[in-house]
């Protein structure tokens, strides 16, 4: 694969100030593990799928919104072309892909040894799910320096990038050596442990080290925020002004802040509004029979408390048999990093125990659990956000969970409700939910009455509030702040001559 410079541009203005941010000169150059698409090959013919997650969703929108270019792992070791236009066949193209390709072992050692069986119940707190050797933390310096080789040979000093999670840490410091006058963010889109769990990691300085490389590092909470900044000052000896949320570091200062990460609203409500959508949520209330209609969504991770949540259900079934063949709950995992061992467990786990609520409360007619191992696309899911007058969400760690959002975001008349595990990032900006410890069962079981028996005003009243929030927290909020906080000075130049 070749990779050519672009010739740098002079310096502008790139904020209009008042409107969403779009660069206007210099591209936006998002890196990330996962690419928002996959190329998937069958019949000898090529085509192109969305992936799943947080990372790739939120991205896919802004890209598409605003142009740029995408750094990422194809998701194969199959040979992918080196580069993509987006959406394929457009004309212009709305941005690019690149490839950053990994072989057998960098995805062996790389991605699942340091990232999914290290990094992953680190970030976590989950420390019994840890494991850590020192060929995998080899691969993954390794691979962070090709990805970072890839950005420095992609870029121009008046591009700026933005580097995404935890499986590019070392990204920001490679890269800076490269182009020390770049501007380079970095988001964390999982939690970031307490300094007590994080010291268990043994390249503990060599990770805090890669990301300060960055201008700036954004969490999604004030409590993730907190914890990096006590690991930067206790692990590393670095000075660190809490009131400012600054780290000092032989280069310079670097900002960490508090960026919640928002969903593209409009888009939900728009599809939840669609006819398309509607008849679909129809045809889902009809083939479930039931009045009363529970769903939690996730891939299928053991940091989502999918089995707590069965758990609670089945306690509610239990205790409440006047609710028996009067709810259903709808199970959607998504299948995700199925070659790590701790996942296919969960996955036995799940299954053995769905098939024992199911066989211990079906009766003639009714089946209690609806589950379904799948990947549905926005459409799709939107139908079953729609159809569920509730959403349970108990994840026992998450950085942020967008199921959450998008789940009131499509219930555009405000009939849903939503419970949701303290323990989720966006518990701190999702007030109005119904919050519960996952790890009480008897709590979630309580939650779940709590949500059936509601008053229809207080259950509008409670989704309103929460609408209004990831309406005016949208994903274009998130990132025009995240970039204006990157940017202050290209900010007061357009403001300047804006006002000119
Ligand atoms: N998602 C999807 N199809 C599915 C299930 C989920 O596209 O079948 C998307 C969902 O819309 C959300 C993302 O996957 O945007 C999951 O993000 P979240 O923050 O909830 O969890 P993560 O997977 O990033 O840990
Ligand atoms: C979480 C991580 C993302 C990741 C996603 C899917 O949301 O924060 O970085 O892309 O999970 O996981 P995967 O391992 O399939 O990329």
């Amino acid at each position: 694969m070749e990779h050519k410079a672009r010739e740098g541009s002079p310096q502008q203005p790139v904020i209009t100030a008042g409107q969403p941010h779009r660069l206007r000169a210099g591209r936006l150059i998002v890196m990330s593990n996962r690419a928002p698409i996959r190329v998937v090959r069958e019949a000898g013919k090529q085509r192109i799928e969305p992936t799943v997650g947080g990372v790739g969703t939120t991205f896919l929108r802004l890209l598409e919104h605003q142009g740029g270019l995408w750094i990422a792992w194809s998701g194969t070791q199959k040979k992918t072309p080196g580069r993509l236009m987006m959406p394929p066949g457009s004309d212009p193209p709305r941005f690019e892909v690149v490839f950053c390709p990994l072989s057998e072992r960098d995805i062996s050692h790389y991605y699942y040894g340091m990232c999914n069986r290290g990094l992953w119940p680190l970030m976590h707190f989950m420390t019994a799910n840890c494991h850590f050797n020192a060929l995998n933390w080899r691969y993954y310096e390794a691979v962070n320096r090709n990805f970072a080789a890839l950005a420095a040979a992609e870029s121009a000093d008046d591009d700026v990038v933005w580097v995404q999670d935890f499986h590019l840490a070392l990204v920001p410091r490679l890269l800076r050596e490269q182009r020390p006058r770049i501007p380079i963010g970095l988001f964390w889109h999982v939690p970031f442990p307490p300094e007590q769990i994080f010291r268990v990691f043994p390249w503990r300085s060599e990770l805090l080290e890669g990301m300060l490389g960055a201008d700036l590092i954004g969490f999604h909470t004030r409590s993730y925020v907190i914890q990096f900044l006590n690991c930067c000052e206790r692990i590393l000896g670095l000075r660190v002004d809490r009131a400012r949320d600054k780290v000092a570091t032989r280069r310079g200062p670097v900002q960490v802040g508090v960026f919640p990460l928002g969903i593209p609203a409009d888009y939900f409500a728009n599809l939840a509004a669609s006819p398309r959508v509607q008849e679909r949520t129809e045809r889902i209330r009809r083939a479930l029979r039931t009045p009363h209609v529970v769903l939690g969504v996730d891939r299928l991770d053991y940091t989502k408390g999918i089995l707590e949540r069965l758990l609670g259900f089945e306690r509610f079934l239990e205790a409440n048999p006047a609710y028996h063949r009067r709810v259903t709950l709808v199970l959607i995992a998504v299948p995700s990093r199925t070659k790590v061992a701790d996942y296919a467990m969960l996955k036995r786990e799940l299954d053995e125990l769905v098939g024992r609520v199911i066989g211990r409360f079906s009766s003639e007619g009714w089946v209690p659990i609806r589950y379904l191992y799948t990947q549905f696309g926005a459409e799709e899911l939107v139908a079953y956000y729609q159809a569920a007058d509730v959403a349970l969400l108990t994840p026992l760690r998450d950085g942020m969970n967008l199921v959450a959002k998008e789940y009131i975001a499509a219930h555009l008349n405000d009939d849903g409700a939503l419970i949701l595990s303290e323990f989720a990032g966006a518990a701190e900006e999702l007030t109005q939910a119904l919050l519960v410890n996952p790890y009480d069962i008897d709590a979630i079981a309580a939650r779940l009455r709590q949500a059936f028996e509601m008053s229809p005003a207080e259950r509008a009243a409670r989704m309103r509030a929460m609408r209004i929030h990831v309406h005016r927290n949208n994903l274009e909020h998130w990132s025009d702040l995240f970039l204006r906080a990157l940017l202050p000075e290209r900010t007061l130049a357009a403001q300047a001559s804006a006002s000119a």
